[in-house]
Protein backbone atom coordinates (compact mmCIF):
# COMPACT_ATOMS: atom_id res chain seq x y z
CA UNK A 1 0.00 0.00 0.00
CA UNK A 2 1.61 3.21 -1.08
CA UNK A 3 0.24 6.72 0.71
CA UNK A 4 -0.20 9.54 -1.53
CA UNK A 5 0.27 13.15 -0.24
CA UNK A 6 -3.24 13.79 1.95
CA UNK A 7 -5.10 17.39 0.93
CA UNK A 8 -7.55 19.54 2.67
CA UNK A 9 -10.73 20.98 0.42
CA UNK A 10 -13.70 23.57 1.80
CA UNK A 11 -16.85 21.97 0.38
CA UNK A 12 -18.90 25.09 -1.71
CA UNK A 13 -22.80 25.71 -1.61
CA UNK A 14 -22.59 24.94 -4.83
CA UNK A 15 -21.23 21.49 -3.77
CA UNK A 16 -24.48 21.00 -1.74
CA UNK A 17 -28.09 19.65 -2.87
CA UNK A 18 -31.30 21.22 -2.14
CA UNK A 19 -31.61 20.43 1.49
CA UNK A 20 -27.59 21.26 2.31
CA UNK A 21 -26.27 18.16 2.08
CA UNK A 22 -22.56 17.73 0.13
CA UNK A 23 -23.95 15.96 -2.91
CA UNK A 24 -23.02 12.50 -3.48
CA UNK A 25 -22.22 13.08 -7.14
CA UNK A 26 -20.12 15.87 -6.02
CA UNK A 27 -18.53 13.44 -3.43
CA UNK A 28 -16.67 11.90 -6.68
CA UNK A 29 -15.21 15.48 -7.90
CA UNK A 30 -14.25 16.38 -4.45
CA UNK A 31 -12.24 13.33 -4.77
CA UNK A 32 -11.04 13.81 -8.18
CA UNK A 33 -9.64 17.64 -7.37
CA UNK A 34 -8.19 16.18 -4.27
CA UNK A 35 -5.76 13.78 -6.49
CA UNK A 36 -5.07 16.42 -8.37
CA UNK A 37 -4.05 18.35 -5.83
CA UNK A 38 -1.96 15.64 -4.17
CA UNK A 39 -0.46 15.42 -7.72
CA UNK A 40 0.82 18.43 -7.81
CA UNK A 41 2.68 18.44 -4.23
CA UNK A 42 4.22 15.48 -5.18
CA UNK A 43 5.31 14.13 -8.72
CA UNK A 44 3.32 17.07 -10.32
CA UNK A 45 0.12 17.40 -12.04
CA UNK A 46 1.92 16.63 -15.83
CA UNK A 47 2.62 12.69 -14.74
CA UNK A 48 0.40 11.38 -17.25
CA UNK A 49 1.02 14.06 -19.79
CA UNK A 50 4.74 13.74 -19.85
CA UNK A 51 4.60 9.95 -19.39
CA UNK A 52 2.27 9.72 -22.57
CA UNK A 53 -0.14 7.89 -21.18
CA UNK A 54 -4.36 8.44 -20.00
CA UNK A 55 -5.37 7.37 -16.59
CA UNK A 56 -9.26 6.24 -16.91
CA UNK A 57 -11.73 5.54 -14.41
CA UNK A 58 -12.71 2.08 -14.90
CA UNK A 59 -14.78 1.57 -11.69
CA UNK A 60 -16.07 3.77 -8.62
CA UNK A 61 -17.67 2.46 -5.47
CA UNK A 62 -18.39 4.70 -2.63
CA UNK A 63 -19.62 4.51 0.62
CA UNK A 64 -21.42 7.54 2.33
CA UNK A 65 -21.24 7.86 5.72
CA UNK A 66 -22.39 11.38 6.98
CA UNK A 67 -23.46 14.21 5.57
CA UNK A 68 -21.07 17.04 4.82
CA UNK A 69 -22.17 20.80 4.62
CA UNK A 70 -20.81 24.31 3.28
CA UNK A 71 -17.44 25.37 4.70
CA UNK A 72 -16.77 22.39 6.43
CA UNK A 73 -13.37 21.24 5.38
CA UNK A 74 -12.51 17.48 4.47
CA UNK A 75 -9.15 15.92 5.03
CA UNK A 76 -8.75 13.36 2.21
CA UNK A 77 -6.13 10.86 2.37
CA UNK A 78 -5.36 8.79 -0.48
CA UNK A 79 -3.14 5.07 -1.18
CA UNK A 80 -2.61 3.15 -3.79
CA UNK A 81 -3.85 -0.08 -2.78
CA UNK A 82 -4.09 -2.85 -5.65
CA UNK A 83 -1.29 -2.02 -8.59
CA UNK A 84 -1.08 -3.87 -11.62
CA UNK A 85 0.17 -3.71 -14.79
CA UNK A 86 -1.93 -1.85 -16.73
CA UNK A 87 -3.95 -0.91 -13.74
CA UNK A 88 -4.09 0.48 -10.13
CA UNK A 89 -6.59 1.38 -7.07
CA UNK A 90 -7.06 4.05 -4.89
CA UNK A 91 -8.38 3.59 -1.83
CA UNK A 92 -9.79 7.34 -0.02
CA UNK A 93 -11.24 8.49 2.84
CA UNK A 94 -12.72 12.30 3.12
CA UNK A 95 -12.50 13.18 6.94
CA UNK A 96 -14.39 16.45 8.46
CA UNK A 97 -11.37 18.08 10.20
CA UNK A 98 -13.83 20.15 12.61
CA UNK A 99 -14.48 16.57 14.42
CA UNK A 100 -12.72 13.85 12.58
CA UNK A 101 -15.92 12.35 10.83
CA UNK A 102 -15.60 9.98 8.02
CA UNK A 103 -17.98 11.75 5.01
CA UNK A 104 -17.01 8.88 2.68
CA UNK A 105 -14.86 6.30 1.66
CA UNK A 106 -14.23 5.07 -1.83
CA UNK A 107 -11.92 3.10 -4.12
CA UNK A 108 -11.50 3.90 -8.01
CA UNK A 109 -10.09 1.61 -10.12
CA UNK A 110 -7.92 3.61 -12.84
CA UNK A 111 -6.47 2.14 -16.34
CA UNK A 112 -3.41 3.05 -18.28
CA UNK A 113 -4.15 3.95 -22.03
CA UNK A 114 -1.85 4.82 -24.62
CA UNK A 115 -2.30 7.36 -27.56
CA UNK A 116 -4.91 5.32 -28.91
CA UNK A 117 -6.75 4.38 -26.46
CA UNK A 118 -5.29 0.62 -25.91
CA UNK A 119 -4.31 -0.49 -22.19
CA UNK A 120 -0.57 -0.22 -21.76
CA UNK A 121 1.84 -0.83 -18.73
CA UNK A 122 2.16 1.45 -16.14
CA UNK A 123 5.13 4.00 -17.18
CA UNK A 124 8.32 3.22 -15.20
CA UNK A 125 8.03 6.66 -13.75
CA UNK A 126 4.84 5.41 -12.28
CA UNK A 127 5.41 2.17 -11.49
CA UNK A 128 8.19 3.35 -8.91
CA UNK A 129 5.71 6.18 -7.40
CA UNK A 130 2.43 3.37 -7.00
CA UNK A 131 5.07 0.97 -5.67
CA UNK A 132 5.79 -2.86 -6.13
CA UNK A 133 2.79 -4.77 -7.90
CA UNK A 134 0.10 -6.82 -5.87
CA UNK A 135 -1.00 -10.11 -6.51
CA UNK A 136 -4.30 -11.02 -8.51
CA UNK A 137 -5.09 -13.11 -6.02
CA UNK A 138 -3.96 -16.42 -8.64
CA UNK A 139 -0.99 -16.42 -5.90
CA UNK A 140 1.52 -14.77 -8.71
CA UNK A 141 4.52 -13.04 -7.30
CA UNK A 142 6.44 -10.68 -8.84
CA UNK A 143 10.30 -11.50 -10.33
CA UNK A 144 11.81 -8.13 -11.56
CA UNK A 145 14.97 -9.13 -14.44
CA UNK A 146 16.35 -5.88 -15.86
CA UNK A 147 14.24 -3.56 -13.87
CA UNK A 148 11.26 -5.44 -15.77
CA UNK A 149 8.67 -7.15 -13.36
CA UNK A 150 7.60 -10.58 -14.59
CA UNK A 151 4.33 -12.34 -12.57
CA UNK A 152 5.20 -15.76 -12.02
CA UNK A 153 2.55 -18.18 -10.34
CA UNK A 154 4.09 -21.00 -8.13
CA UNK A 155 2.12 -23.69 -6.68
CA UNK A 156 2.92 -26.99 -4.62
CA UNK A 157 5.95 -28.19 -3.08
CA UNK A 158 8.13 -31.23 -4.47
CA UNK A 159 10.12 -31.83 -7.99
CA UNK A 160 9.65 -28.63 -9.85
CA UNK A 161 8.29 -28.35 -13.47
CA UNK A 162 8.22 -24.89 -15.51
CA UNK A 163 5.66 -24.42 -17.93
CA UNK A 164 6.14 -22.24 -20.85
CA UNK A 165 3.09 -20.53 -22.46
CA UNK A 166 2.87 -20.06 -25.85
CA UNK A 167 1.88 -17.26 -28.15
CA UNK A 168 -0.65 -15.07 -27.63
CA UNK A 169 -1.51 -16.83 -25.00
CA UNK A 170 -0.51 -16.03 -20.84
CA UNK A 171 0.23 -19.06 -18.08
CA UNK A 172 -3.35 -19.55 -17.73
CA UNK A 173 -3.08 -21.30 -20.82
CA UNK A 174 -1.72 -23.86 -17.73
CA UNK A 175 -4.63 -23.74 -15.89
CA UNK A 176 -5.48 -27.36 -15.20
CA UNK A 177 -2.08 -28.57 -15.18
CA UNK A 178 -1.29 -25.98 -12.71
CA UNK A 179 -4.81 -27.21 -10.37
CA UNK A 180 -3.27 -31.09 -10.82
CA UNK A 181 -0.22 -32.54 -10.90
CA UNK A 182 -0.09 -31.67 -7.18
CA UNK A 183 3.07 -33.67 -6.16
CA UNK A 184 5.19 -31.66 -7.92
CA UNK A 185 6.17 -27.53 -7.16
CA UNK A 186 4.36 -26.05 -10.63
CA UNK A 187 5.71 -22.52 -11.91
CA UNK A 188 4.72 -20.65 -14.44
CA UNK A 189 5.81 -17.57 -15.89
CA UNK A 190 3.97 -14.98 -17.98
CA UNK A 191 6.54 -14.38 -20.89
CA UNK A 192 8.17 -10.96 -20.77
CA UNK A 193 5.12 -8.75 -22.15
CA UNK A 194 2.32 -11.10 -21.78
CA UNK A 195 -0.56 -11.80 -18.84
CA UNK A 196 0.67 -10.06 -15.78
CA UNK A 197 4.09 -9.40 -16.60
CA UNK A 198 5.59 -6.00 -17.77
CA UNK A 199 7.19 -5.61 -21.32
CA UNK A 200 10.11 -3.90 -20.89
CA UNK A 201 12.29 -2.48 -23.29
CA UNK A 202 15.14 -4.95 -24.24
CA UNK A 203 15.03 -6.52 -28.14
CA UNK A 204 13.15 -9.69 -27.95
CA UNK A 205 14.89 -13.46 -28.86
CA UNK A 206 14.85 -16.50 -27.57
CA UNK A 207 18.05 -15.79 -25.71
CA UNK A 208 16.67 -13.12 -23.82
CA UNK A 209 13.19 -15.21 -23.18
CA UNK A 210 15.78 -17.83 -22.04
CA UNK A 211 17.40 -15.83 -19.09
CA UNK A 212 14.17 -14.73 -18.36
CA UNK A 213 13.43 -17.82 -17.37
CA UNK A 214 16.77 -18.70 -15.77
CA UNK A 215 16.34 -15.19 -13.47
CA UNK A 216 12.76 -17.07 -12.35
CA UNK A 217 14.18 -20.50 -11.42
CA UNK A 218 16.99 -18.28 -9.75
CA UNK A 219 14.48 -15.95 -7.74
CA UNK A 220 11.94 -19.24 -6.75
CA UNK A 221 15.15 -21.30 -5.85
CA UNK A 222 15.07 -23.94 -8.38
CA UNK A 223 18.15 -25.54 -9.67
CA UNK A 224 16.46 -27.60 -11.89
CA UNK A 225 12.90 -28.65 -13.15
CA UNK A 226 11.57 -30.39 -16.31
CA UNK A 227 10.55 -27.94 -18.51
CA UNK A 228 7.05 -27.84 -20.38
CA UNK A 229 6.75 -25.62 -23.41
CA UNK A 230 4.29 -25.01 -25.83
CA UNK A 231 4.66 -23.67 -29.28
CA UNK A 232 6.58 -20.25 -28.53
CA UNK A 233 7.34 -22.12 -25.13
CA UNK A 234 9.19 -25.02 -27.50
CA UNK A 235 11.48 -22.90 -29.24
CA UNK A 236 12.53 -21.17 -26.00
CA UNK A 237 13.11 -24.51 -24.60
CA UNK A 238 15.59 -25.21 -27.09
CA UNK A 239 17.13 -22.16 -26.11
CA UNK A 240 17.91 -23.82 -22.70
CA UNK A 241 18.29 -26.77 -23.74
CA UNK A 242 21.30 -25.30 -25.99
CA UNK A 243 22.99 -22.35 -23.21
CA UNK A 244 21.39 -24.17 -19.69
CA UNK A 245 21.57 -28.38 -19.90
CA UNK A 246 22.14 -28.29 -16.19
CA UNK A 247 18.97 -26.75 -15.48
CA UNK A 248 16.90 -28.78 -17.68
CA UNK A 249 15.69 -32.28 -15.92
CA UNK A 250 13.35 -33.34 -18.19
CA UNK A 251 11.86 -31.78 -21.41
CA UNK A 252 8.12 -31.69 -22.55
CA UNK A 253 7.33 -30.62 -26.00
CA UNK A 254 4.20 -29.54 -26.57
CA UNK A 255 2.80 -28.83 -30.17
CA UNK A 256 6.14 -26.71 -31.02
CA UNK A 257 8.40 -27.43 -34.07
CA UNK A 258 12.45 -27.18 -34.02
CA UNK A 259 12.87 -25.89 -37.21
CA UNK A 260 13.13 -21.88 -37.83
CA UNK A 261 10.68 -19.75 -39.88
CA UNK A 262 10.10 -20.44 -43.39
CA UNK A 263 10.17 -17.31 -45.74
CA UNK A 264 6.58 -17.49 -45.87
CA UNK A 265 6.02 -17.54 -42.17
CA UNK A 266 8.33 -14.40 -41.94
CA UNK A 267 6.10 -12.53 -44.12
CA UNK A 268 3.03 -13.73 -41.89
CA UNK A 269 5.03 -12.50 -38.97
CA UNK A 270 5.35 -8.74 -41.05
CA UNK A 271 1.44 -8.58 -41.66
CA UNK A 272 0.90 -9.72 -38.20
CA UNK A 273 3.59 -7.48 -36.33
CA UNK A 274 1.84 -4.60 -38.55
CA UNK A 275 -1.38 -5.61 -37.21
CA UNK A 276 -0.55 -5.35 -33.77
CA UNK A 277 0.91 -2.21 -34.43
CA UNK A 278 -1.96 -0.90 -35.76
CA UNK A 279 -4.56 -2.18 -34.29
CA UNK A 280 -3.80 -3.68 -31.05
CA UNK A 281 -3.80 -7.59 -29.87
CA UNK A 282 -7.46 -8.14 -29.78
CA UNK A 283 -6.99 -8.08 -34.26
CA UNK A 284 -3.68 -10.59 -34.01
CA UNK A 285 -6.38 -12.77 -32.04
CA UNK A 286 -8.80 -12.36 -34.31
CA UNK A 287 -6.27 -13.21 -37.24
CA UNK A 288 -4.68 -16.54 -35.49
CA UNK A 289 -7.09 -18.15 -33.20
CA UNK A 290 -9.57 -19.68 -35.13
CA UNK A 291 -6.55 -22.21 -37.06
CA UNK A 292 -5.14 -22.98 -33.51
CA UNK A 293 -8.23 -24.91 -31.72
CA UNK A 294 -9.56 -28.25 -33.17
CA UNK A 295 -13.18 -28.47 -35.30
CA UNK A 296 -14.52 -30.24 -31.81
CA UNK A 297 -13.11 -27.73 -29.23
CA UNK A 298 -14.60 -24.66 -31.57
CA UNK A 299 -17.87 -26.40 -31.57
CA UNK A 300 -18.33 -27.82 -27.84
CA UNK A 301 -16.26 -25.77 -26.03
CA UNK A 302 -17.05 -22.02 -26.84
CA UNK A 303 -15.44 -20.90 -23.57
CA UNK A 304 -12.22 -22.20 -24.72
CA UNK A 305 -12.22 -19.98 -27.30
CA UNK A 306 -13.17 -16.91 -24.96
CA UNK A 307 -10.25 -17.92 -22.86
CA UNK A 308 -7.85 -17.46 -25.41
CA UNK A 309 -9.49 -13.98 -26.49
CA UNK A 310 -8.90 -12.88 -22.67
CA UNK A 311 -4.75 -13.81 -22.70
CA UNK A 312 -4.55 -12.40 -26.07
CA UNK A 313 -6.13 -8.80 -25.04
CA UNK A 314 -3.66 -9.08 -21.77
CA UNK A 315 -0.48 -9.29 -24.12
CA UNK A 316 0.89 -5.34 -24.27
CA UNK A 317 1.51 -4.18 -28.35
CA UNK A 318 5.59 -3.94 -27.66
CA UNK A 319 5.44 -7.60 -25.64
CA UNK A 320 3.34 -8.94 -29.29
CA UNK A 321 5.48 -7.20 -31.53
CA UNK A 322 8.67 -8.21 -29.50
CA UNK A 323 7.31 -12.02 -29.43
CA UNK A 324 6.64 -11.82 -33.09
CA UNK A 325 10.18 -10.20 -33.77
CA UNK A 326 11.76 -12.97 -31.99
CA UNK A 327 10.03 -15.78 -33.10
CA UNK A 328 10.82 -14.44 -36.87
CA UNK A 329 14.48 -14.65 -36.08
CA UNK A 330 14.89 -17.83 -33.88
CA UNK A 331 17.84 -20.26 -34.88
CA UNK A 332 16.70 -23.64 -36.35
CA UNK A 333 16.90 -25.87 -33.27
CA UNK A 334 16.66 -29.49 -35.53
CA UNK A 335 20.58 -29.70 -34.33
CA UNK A 336 19.43 -29.51 -30.61
CA UNK A 337 16.95 -32.50 -30.78
CA UNK A 338 20.14 -35.32 -31.14
CA UNK A 339 22.23 -33.33 -27.89
CA UNK A 340 18.81 -34.04 -25.34
CA UNK A 341 20.19 -36.33 -22.99
CA UNK A 342 17.14 -35.83 -20.30
CA UNK A 343 13.92 -37.80 -20.57
CA UNK A 344 11.93 -36.09 -23.01
CA UNK A 345 8.23 -36.37 -23.76
CA UNK A 346 7.08 -34.85 -27.56
CA UNK A 347 2.73 -33.86 -26.80
CA UNK A 348 0.60 -33.26 -30.07
CA UNK A 349 -3.06 -32.56 -30.38
CA UNK A 350 -4.38 -34.93 -33.51
CA UNK A 351 -5.70 -31.50 -35.02
CA UNK A 352 -2.82 -29.43 -34.23
CA UNK A 353 -2.60 -27.05 -37.93
CA UNK A 354 0.88 -25.33 -37.22
CA UNK A 355 2.47 -27.83 -35.92
CA UNK A 356 1.11 -30.93 -37.02
CA UNK A 357 1.69 -34.81 -35.80
CA UNK A 358 3.81 -35.59 -38.57
CA UNK A 359 6.28 -32.77 -37.31
CA UNK A 360 5.99 -33.78 -33.52
CA UNK A 361 6.66 -37.77 -35.08
CA UNK A 362 9.70 -36.54 -36.38
CA UNK A 363 10.82 -34.60 -34.15
CA UNK A 364 10.16 -37.35 -30.97
CA UNK A 365 12.22 -39.97 -33.01
CA UNK A 366 15.12 -37.54 -33.36
CA UNK A 367 15.36 -37.11 -29.69
CA UNK A 368 17.01 -40.13 -27.91
CA UNK A 369 14.48 -42.23 -26.24
CA UNK A 370 11.44 -39.42 -26.75
CA UNK A 371 8.43 -40.90 -26.06
CA UNK A 372 5.66 -39.15 -28.36
CA UNK A 373 1.72 -39.27 -27.05
CA UNK A 374 -0.56 -37.72 -29.74
CA UNK A 375 -4.04 -36.13 -27.72
CA UNK A 376 -7.23 -36.87 -29.80
CA UNK A 377 -9.66 -34.02 -29.68
CA UNK A 378 -7.16 -31.28 -29.65
CA UNK A 379 -5.50 -28.85 -31.79
CA UNK A 380 -2.58 -26.63 -31.84
CA UNK A 381 -3.69 -25.67 -27.09
CA UNK A 382 -3.72 -29.51 -26.12
CA UNK A 383 -3.56 -28.44 -22.34
CA UNK A 384 -6.10 -26.36 -22.74
CA UNK A 385 -8.80 -28.00 -25.32
CA UNK A 386 -8.23 -31.56 -24.17
CA UNK A 387 -7.00 -30.82 -20.13
CA UNK A 388 -7.35 -34.42 -18.57
CA UNK A 389 -5.77 -36.53 -21.29
CA UNK A 390 -2.93 -34.14 -21.79
CA UNK A 391 -2.69 -34.23 -17.83
CA UNK A 392 -2.30 -37.84 -17.82
CA UNK A 393 0.39 -38.06 -20.18
CA UNK A 394 1.69 -35.35 -18.80
CA UNK A 395 1.28 -37.49 -15.11
CA UNK A 396 2.85 -40.43 -16.55
CA UNK A 397 5.72 -38.48 -17.85
CA UNK A 398 6.60 -36.84 -14.48
CA UNK A 399 6.24 -40.51 -12.84
CA UNK A 400 8.62 -42.20 -14.47
CA UNK A 401 11.01 -39.55 -14.09
CA UNK A 402 10.65 -40.70 -10.47
C1 LIG B 1 2.38 -20.39 -30.41
O1 LIG B 1 1.38 -21.06 -30.10
O2 LIG B 1 3.23 -20.08 -29.56
C2 LIG B 1 2.53 -19.93 -31.83
O3 LIG B 1 1.70 -20.66 -32.67
C3 LIG B 1 3.96 -20.03 -32.26
C4 LIG B 1 4.20 -19.53 -33.65
O4 LIG B 1 3.44 -18.69 -34.12
O5 LIG B 1 5.19 -19.97 -34.26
Amino acid sequence: MTALPSVELTVYPQDCDAFGHLNHATVLTLLERARWESLARGPGVDLFRRNGIAPVVRKAVVDYRAAAFPSDVLRVEMAVVHRGTTSWTIRHTANRVADDVLVAEAELVFVCLDRTGRPTPLPEEMARLFGPRTSSGHAARSVTVDGTELAVEVRGEGRAVLFVHGFPFDRTMWRHQLAGLSRWKRIAPDLRGAGESGAGTVEYSMGRYADDLIAVLDAVGVSQAVVCGLSLGGYILFELVRRFPERVRGVVLCDTRPQADSADARRNRDELTALAAQSGPDAVAERMLPGLLSPVTLADQPEVMTQCRDMARRWSVPGMVGALHAMRERPDSTAVLGTIRVPTLVVVGAEDKPTPPAVAEAMARAIPGARYAVIPGAGHIAPLEQPLATSRVLADFLEAIG
